[in-house]
């Protein structure tokens, strides 16, 4: 299987590079410890964080548009004030991101108030478009090397443990509603489906 095999060549790499996480630990289960089946179920939950407003709210698609979804927010809606990314994604066409989405301590408890990270706040790249995509097509997005960032499951792990988006996504103040589980319980699932093979429920 195309996606296992490009796994595994990676692997012997990045056990040395990422082992140790700045934030979670990142360690797989051994090779061919787990079943497809327990694969497809750490799936299911890696898709209830995908589709969770506090990331696809950010992972949308060519209209370069982001979206005020989730129970903070009412109805879901465009983002307010005719914000667009551009093709750059961090509005560089229009009106910055950072103009708003800058980062100042503390200010991320203020309900309504624009989230705010340590790093540049923008849309994710369109090919991992996740708002209002299916389970299936999600599975298939994360699972590509063209469009996942060429990244193999312990390089996506480690980018999740990286990335301090990530950390707001799960610790978002506000009144924001989390994403579901946590990370270390994300990235662990990333880790068993990876390992199994990357499984969707395409397969045949
Ligand atoms: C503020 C917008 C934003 C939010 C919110 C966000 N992301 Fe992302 N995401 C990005 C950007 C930007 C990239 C590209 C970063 C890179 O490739 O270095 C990215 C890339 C990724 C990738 C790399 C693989 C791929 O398919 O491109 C993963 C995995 C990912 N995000 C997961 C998540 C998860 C899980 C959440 C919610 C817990 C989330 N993101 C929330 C902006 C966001
Ligand atoms: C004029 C100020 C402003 C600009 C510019 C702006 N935003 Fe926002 N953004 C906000 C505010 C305020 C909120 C929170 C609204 C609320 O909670 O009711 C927000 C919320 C968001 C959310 C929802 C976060 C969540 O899950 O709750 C995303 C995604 C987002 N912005 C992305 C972007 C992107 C990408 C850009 C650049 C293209 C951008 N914003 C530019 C003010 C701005």
């Amino acid at each position: 299987m195309k996606w296992f095999v490009a796994g595994l060549a990676a692997s012997s790499f990045a056990i040395t590079a990422f082992a140790e996480g700045e934030n979670v630990s990142i360690n797989p289960p051994a090779d061919g410890s787990v079943s497809r089946e327990d694969g497809l179920a750490a799936w299911q939950r890696i898709y209830e964080v995908t589709s969770h407003p506090r990331c696809s709210n950010c992972h949308v698609g060519a209209d370069n548009i982001p979206m005020w979804s989730g129970p903070s927010y009412g109805k879901s809606r465009p983002h307010g004030m005719n914000v667009n990314a551009g093709d750059s994604r961090i509005g560089a066409e229009y009106v910055q991101c950072a103009t708003c989405h800058a980062y100042r301590e503390g200010s991320n408890d203020r309900p309504h108030a624009a989230p705010q990270v340590a790093m540049n706040w923008q849309l994710a790249p369109v090919e991992a478009e996740w708002f209002g995509k299916s389970m299936v097509e999600i599975c298939n997005q994360l699972r590509d090397p063209d469009r996942n960032g060429g990244r193999d499951f312990q390089e996506i792990a480690s980018h999740l443990d990286h990335d301090l988006i990530l950390h707001w996504a799960w610790n978002p103040g506000g009144g924001r509603e989390p994403a579901p589980y946590s990370l270390q319980e994300h990235v662990d699932d990333v880790l068993a489906w990876g390992v199994a093979g990357y499984p969707c429920a395409n397969d045949e």
